[in-house]
């Protein structure tokens, strides 16, 4: 392994987080893991230099406290612990370790080397797949969105053609991005992908639905069909790839160990399409997985790319979908993004699209009375997506975006901004 590894043992805390991201600021690598990890779990990992055990305010769960393996303590690791005075250890401490104490526990007790870094990451990462995986095949659900790009590209890099990626195109898309997903990885990284054009399929069980919760239902479940109908006429696959994200572990961790995603059946799936979990990515921070993705070399277009709901334009195209409308929303909701580009917006706002309505307004074109649709503009910014501010957007670039609208989409005759803020409205309109 390229790099020394700090191990925080979750034993209830709130705060993990915090002294992750605090220990890897100091350039060593860290990494959380559940309170009833068994010695022989902490020894496989070849680069553990010491451990944090981290308690917390829910340490006690169902009436009892939780603790640790006692065995851990004798594995011969520098151990320091934080709220949990009854321990046997090098430090204890009653409160999160301030940046000099944290410091001397690294580098003076554990000796640990500041060799955290993208590249020292993705050799390792590299090396557990390649260990991991051995000479089977791994297949993958290439959305396109960032965690799926980057696990695929990181995969692709550790074992190549073994590598399957599958990607599904619901038909709701943006403008190019099932073509740019086929570029990037079959056409310049050469992987082994499966592109499905579902397109008709998910647009025909939509038809007439117009219910919001219906159609996220639609489109979720004929997704798992899809994917396990492609997954069945693969043979000898034995794992299954996943970007998951550090957030997800760490929830689970909190509560209890056992809720600790290891090895399980991806949601959805049916029971006889058993896989063992692949997740390469599973240590890393949303910001840590997009310098992961430039350090492997992928577009910036797909690494900064902003948050895309699963459902897609599926729950912007309003009410139930149509062909026409469809389009309408995919061509807007591209010239809106690419006038945003022009301006420096894309780095600066977090998510903004346009949205079409199911209802048309009366307009004027080529001097007649003509009817057409609506694109509403949405730009918002927001750290955690729970709350959103609107970002006040420059009127001559607004102007820019309605004119270039309704002159290159003909079926659009108004163009609207939302201003709405989180709450009372969410982000998206469905
Ligand atoms: P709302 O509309 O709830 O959206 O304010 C908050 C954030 O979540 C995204 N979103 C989704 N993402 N699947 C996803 O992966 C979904 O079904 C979904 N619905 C909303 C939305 O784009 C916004 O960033």
């Amino acid at each position: 392994m390229k790099q020394d590894m700090i191990v925080i043992l979750d034993l209830g805390s709130t705060e993990n987080t915090v002294v992750a991201r605090q220990i890897r600021d100091m350039g060593v690598y860290s990494e959380i893991h559940p309170h009833d990890i068994t010695p022989d779990e902490l020894k496989a990992m070849d680069n553990v230099k010491g451990i944090i055990i981290n308690g917390g305010e829910n340490r006690v769960v169902d009436g009892q406290a939780i603790d640790v393996d006692p065995a851990i303590y004798a594995c011969g690791y520098p151990v320091m612990s934080v709220d949990h005075p009854t321990a046997k250890c090098e430090q204890q401490l009653t409160q999160l370790p301030d940046d000099a104490t944290m410091r001397a526990f690294l580098f003076d007790t554990c000796k640990a080397e500041a060799n955290w870094n993208m590249k020292n990451f993705i050799e390792d990462q590299i090396e557990l797949v390649r260990r991991q995986v051995g000479d089977k095949k791994v297949l993958l659900a290439l959305s396109g969105g960032v965690d799926s790009s980057v696990v695929a590209a990181l995969l692709l890099k550790a074992i190549g053609q073994q590598l399957v990626c599958v990607h599904v195109n619901h038909g709701l898309m943006r403008k190019n991005e099932s073509e740019n997903v086929v570029e990037v990885f079959r056409n310049q990284l050469k992987a082994n992908l499966i592109y499905v054009d579902a397109t008709d399929r998910f647009l025909g069980k939509l038809e007439n639905v117009a219910d919001p919760e219906e159609k996220r239902k639609i489109i979720g479940g004929e997704f798992i069909r899809v994917f396990e109908e492609e997954a069945r006429k693969l043979e000898g696959i034995d794992f299954l790839g996943q970007g998951t994200i550090y957030p997800d572990i760490i929830e689970s961790g909190t509560k209890t160990a056992k809720c600790v995603k290891s090895h399980h059946n991806v949601g959805g799936l049916p029971e006889d399409l058993q896989f063992e979990l692949v997740e390469p990515l599973a240590q890393l921070f949303k910001d840590e997985i997009r310098a992961c993705g430039v350090e492997l070399g992928l577009p910036a277009e797909m690494v900064y790319r902003q948050p895309f709901p699963g459902p897609g334009l599926g729950v912007r195209c309003l009410g139930a979908i149509t062909r026409d409308r469809l389009e309408a929303l995919r061509e807007s909701d591209a010239i809106l993004r690419e006038e945003f580009a022009k301006a420096g917006l894309d780095k600066t706002v977090w998510q903004y699209f346009t949205v079409v309505p199911d209802f048309k307004a009366v307009g004027v074109r080529d001097n007649a009375r003509s009817m057409g649709y609506m694109a509403v503009i949405r730009a918002v910014n927001t750290v955690d997506a729970m709350t959103a501010t609107i970002e006040r957007i420059d009127y001559d670039i607004l102007e820019r975006v309605a004119d270039r609208i309704t002159a290159e989409v003909p079926s659009i005759n108004r163009v609207c901004y939302e201003i709405t803020k989180k709450p009372v409205a969410t982000i998206e309109f469905e």
